[in-house]
């Protein structure tokens, strides 16, 4: 038998990350924020390249190579510098290729003996796990988008003006949707949750309702 697993794909602050953590709780499932693996790839670029702006795919796939378990808890990974690194080195075919198999094998076996994966990102319904039980597609207006991250920015004490914030959520959008490995688009057979009108609490329980009716209807 195999475990089951939860894609949940969508656009940035679109509510993707605190739903499948959520589901995650709720399910006993284990949960993989694939972001965090381009986010350190981003970040590890920075920290060894520190001058070059013109990042060629051999050296982002050195920076693969030298993420340490370390490197998946700085802190930094979520600074603006990072996360705009992050969307330019997702879209290098060779460092994609290169992050494949860990993201398959936590799905397929989820680690501390959990009784499913739940994974998100921006190609887990299409590439990493296209077979996944449930797929779920999250997104939103990208103006309510910004407005969370500026909130979430200023939480963390950091410093955030909505139009800067909106452009670089506007710019990044656009490379993880046209680039030509692995774009941002809903699975065919994707659920779509549009969450510009919907709270934390209703997008869990929309959530919810759709996986344990997929269930009920496959059992
Ligand atoms: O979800 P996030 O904002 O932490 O993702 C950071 C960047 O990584 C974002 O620009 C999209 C990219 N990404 C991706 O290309 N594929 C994934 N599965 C996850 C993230």
């Amino acid at each position: 038998m195999t475990t089951p697993v939860i894609a949940v794909d969508g656009t940035a602050a679109s509510g993707k990350g605190t739903l499948a953590r959520r589901l995650a709780r709720e399910l006993g499932y284990a949960y993989l924020d694939t972001g965090l693996l381009y986010r350190a790839t981003g970040f590890m670029t920075l920290s060894l390249y520190p001058a070059r702006e013109d990042i060629t795919e051999e050296l982002a796939l050195e920076a693969v190579q030298a993420i340490s378990p370390e490197t998946m808890e700085n802190p930094a990974l979520r600074d603006e510098e990072t996360t705009q690194r992050a969307s330019k080195v997702a879209a290098m075919p060779l460092v994609r290729a290169a992050l494949i198999e860990q993201q398959r094998n936590f799905a397929k076996n989820p680690p501390e003996g959990a009784g499913g994966a739940i994974l998100d990102g921006r190609d887990i319904g299409t590439v990493i796990c296209p077979n996944a039980d449930h797929k779920i597609y999250v997104d939103a207006d990208v103006e309510i988008r910004a407005a969370r991250r500026v909130k979430e920015l200023l939480e963390r004490g950091d410093e955030a003006i909505h139009a800067r914030v909106l452009q670089d959520m506007r710019e990044r959008d656009a490379r993880d949707s046209s680039r030509s490995v692995a774009p941002l688009v809903p699975a065919d057979d994707a659920f779509i949750m549009d969450t510009t009108r919907m709270d934390a609490n209703a997008a869990f329980a929309a959530a919810l309702e759709f996986i344990s009716k997929r269930n009920e209807s496959k059992a």
